[in-house]
This record gives structure tokens, sequence and C-alpha cells, in this order.
């Protein structure tokens, strides 16, 4: 099926400004260490690259990326959680944070962080744009939640359908074209 742009479900500006408010929580937790930004590929880019921006010169911040693929070309979860591409960086002993546009289900992020867990690194926590809560089949933690939403199919700011729309700078819900 085919979608088009809908209604906007989160403006720039409530994205910015939540943003904002996410960073200052992470400058305060983790203020004269090293916290390393796990970027989620390929939905998270877009959010991770402000809110790095956001969190500034207080933090000193490292970015890595991974990436993982869960849905295939559905926009219904598999729950396999297949790795494509991973850290380039070892993680034993640092803080993670991982960066991620939408949890769903929960079946990707938990198995991520049970993942990274398993690296030794000196702590682990999730930072995720948006949350789709009613939809969790699998208990997760998140540490810091941008936004929760409705069970809607959401597109923009990252997030793709059949890859498209990721370049969208407001949240949208998509819509079946003809409709
Ligand atoms: C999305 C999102 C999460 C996952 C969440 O990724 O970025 O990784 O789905 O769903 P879940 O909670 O049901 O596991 P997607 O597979 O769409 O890939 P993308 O980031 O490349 O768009």
């Amino acid at each position: 099926m085919e979608y088009k742009i809908g209604k906007v479900l989160i403006s720039k500006e409530e994205i910015q400004n939540r943003i904002k408010e996410l960073a200052e929580e992470i400058k305060r937790d983790y203020a004269g260490k090293t916290l390393v930004c796990i970027c989620v590929l390929r939905g998270a880019s877009v959010f991770m690259t402000d809110l790095v921006r956001a969190i500034g010169a207080e933090v000193d911040v490292r970015m890595d990326f991974m990436a993982i693929s869960s849905y295939g070309i559905s926009t219904k979860s598999s729950g396999v959680v297949k790795i494509q591409k991973d850290l380039t960086d070892d993680i034993h002993g640092q803080h993670v944070l991982i960066v991620e546009d939408i949890v769903d289900t929960g079946l990707s992020l938990s198995y991520l962080r049970n993942l990274l867990e398993d690296r030794n690194p000196a702590s682990v926590k999730v930072c995720v744009l948006l949350d789709k809560i009613e939809r969790r089949v699998k208990e997760v933690e998140v540490e810091y939640t941008g936004f929760k939403i409705p069970n809607e199919f959401v597109i923009g700011y990252g997030l793709d359908c059949a890859e498209k729309f990721r370049q969208l700078d407001q949240i949208h819900v998509a819509v079946p074209d003809g409709e």
C-alpha cells in the first residue's frame, strides 16, 4: 500500500523543545563523564544529531553507530533482530546511551540492551524519542523518553515508510494514499 504525509502529530518546535529538556537531564546525569551515544540506524540518525548538539560541550560525547533490522519492508515487527552493522569501538568500561527513534513492541531495544550490557560497559541507559507504549510485547527499561504516542503509523524526523519521509522535520501520521 502507498502512504502519503498526513497531519502533524508532533511539530518541529515541540520536538526541539523536548530535546532541549532531555539534553538538560543527560547533562546533569553525565557531567564530567565520557558518554558514548549509540545511534541505532537508520531511524535514530536525525534525533541523535540534534540530541548531541543540544547536550553540547559540558559532556565528553562520543558517537558510534549500529544498524539492526527488525521490520524489513513490512510495517509489522517480525520479532527477529539482526545486526547489520556493529559498533566501531569497544564499549568496555564506557558509559553508554542507546539512542532510538521509537520503541514499539520493545523487541529490538530489549535485544540491543542485553547485547550491549554483555560487553561490560560502565553503564547502559536508553533514550527514545517516541514510545508507543500500548504496543509493548517485551518490557524494556527506558531512562529518557521524548513523547508517549498513540498507536498510529508515524513518519518523519528519521522515521520512514518503505524508506521514504525520513527527511521531514516534524512527526506526521502516515495515511493510505487515496484517503
Ligand atoms: C524501528 C526503530 C526500532 C524498532 C522499534 O526500526 O528504530 O529499532 O523499529 O520497534 P520494536 O520496539 O517493535 O522492536 P526499523 O526496523 O523500522 O528500522 P529503521 O530505524 O532503519 O527505520
